[in-house]
C-alpha cells in the first residue's frame, strides 16, 4: 500500500502573501530554501501559467511546481518586469541600447543576464519581446525546471528572434561568475532580495558584474518590499552603486506597497544611466 502524502508542508507558500504574514523564523526550514527533502517527498503538483504578450501577440507558457519550493513559483516582481517589457518594449529597447556595453545593439541582440531566475519567466519573456539574447541563471537544482520552460517556449522564441540559455550561477561563486563572463548589456532580477543571508552574496555578484566590468552596465531589479530589514541591503548597496527607483506599481493583494523597479549603476563619474524623463517616461506609467 502506498504511503499517503505528508501534509506537513501545508502552509502558505503563496509568493504574494508568504513573507507578508509570517516572520522568517516562523517559516519551516523546508520552505525557507528549496530543500532536497521537499523535492523528494512532495507531491509534484504542477501549475501552468500562460502569459499573453500583447507586443508580440504570442503566449508564453510557464510551469510552476510549488511543492518544490520558492524557486519553482512565480513571484509578483516577475510579473511587473514582464508587463513593463510587454507594454513598453520600444522604450525599453531604446533605453537598454543607451546603456549597452558598446552601443552596437542596433546591429546585434541586446544581451541580458538574469540572476535568480526561478521559473525563467522574465528572461523568456524579455527574449521573446525584445528579440534579446538572455542567460537565465539560478542554483543548480532549479535549472531543470527552467530549461523545461525554455524548451516549452522554443518556437515562440525562435519566431521573435530571441534566445535563452540556462546556466548555473550561485551568487558570490567566483568560478560560476567567471564562467558566465562579463559580456552583458544589462543585468536583471526580480524578487531576489528576501533572506538576509543572501544580501552579501548578491551584492558580491553585483560588484563582479557592475564594478569590475570595463564598460558601463546596470542592474534592473524588480522588488516587493516585505520586511524592514531589507533596508540593510539597500544601505549596503548604496555604498557601491547609485540606486534609483524607476517605477512603482500600485499595491495589490492586500500589500501596503507595490512592486518597485530599481536601477543600480556603479558609482562612476560620467556613467550614463537610464533616463526616465524625456519621451520614454515608461517606468512611471504602469499601474
Ligand atoms: C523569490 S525567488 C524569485 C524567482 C524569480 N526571479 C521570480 O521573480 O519569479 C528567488 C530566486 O533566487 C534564487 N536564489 C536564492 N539564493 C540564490 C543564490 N545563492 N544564488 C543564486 N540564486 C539564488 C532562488 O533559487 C529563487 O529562484
Amino acid at each position: 500500500m502506498s504511503t499517503p502524502p505528508t501534509h506537513h508542508h501545508r502552509i502558505d507558500i503563496n509568493p504574494f502573501t508568504l513573507f507578508q504574514t509570517v516572520a522568517l523564523q516562523d517559516v519551516p526550514s523546508e520552505i525557507q530554501e528549496d530543500s532536497a527533502e521537499s523535492q523528494q517527498v512532495q507531491p509534484q503538483e504542477e501549475l501552468q501559467q500562460n502569459y499573453h504578450l500583447l507586443s508580440i501577440n504570442s503566449t508564453i507558457v510557464i510551469r510552476q511546481v510549488p511543492s518544490q519550493g520558492i524557486s519553482f513559483q512565480l513571484w509578483p516582481a516577475a510579473t511587473t518586469l514582464v508587463t513593463l517589457f510587454d507594454l513598453h518594449h520600444h522604450c525599453i529597447t531604446t533605453l537598454l541600447s543607451a546603456v549597452s556595453n558598446d552601443g552596437e545593439t542596433q546591429h546585434r541582440p541586446i544581451r541580458i543576464l538574469e540572476l535568480g531566475s526561478g521559473t525563467g519567466v522574465v528572461g523568456i519573456a524579455a527574449a521573446a519581446i525584445l528579440g534579446a539574447s538572455v542567460t537565465v541563471t539560478d542554483l543548480p537544482h532549479v535549472l531543470p525546471n527552467m530549461q523545461f520552460n525554455v524548451d516549452a517556449n522554443a518556437e515562440t522564441l525562435k519566431l521573435h528572434g530571441g534566445a535563452v540559455e540556462v546556466a548555473a550561477l550561485s551568487w558570490g561563486d567566483t568560478q560560476n561568475m567567471e564562467a558566465i563572463g562579463r559580456v552583458y548589456d544589462v543585468i536583471m532580477g526580480s524578487d531576489v532580495v528576501y533572506h538576509d543571508h543572501l544580501y552579501e552574496p548578491l551584492l558580491e555578484t553585483l560588484k563582479f558584474f557592475l564594478l569590475k566590468s570595463e564598460t558601463k552596465i546596470v542592474f534592473l531589479m524588480a522588488h516587493l518590499k516585505r520586511w524592514k530589514k531589507e533596508s540593510a541591503f539597500f544601505k549596503k548597496a548604496k555604498k557601491f552603486f547609485d540606486v534609483e527607483i524607476l517605477h512603482n506599481d500600485e499595491p495589490s493583494n492586500g500589500s501596503r506597497v507595490g512592486v518597485a523597479v530599481y536601477q543600480f549603476a556603479g558609482k562612476f563619474p560620467s556613467r550614463p544611466i537610464i533616463n526616465t524623463t524625456g519621451d520614454c517616461k515608461i517606468l512611471s506609467t504602469i499601474a
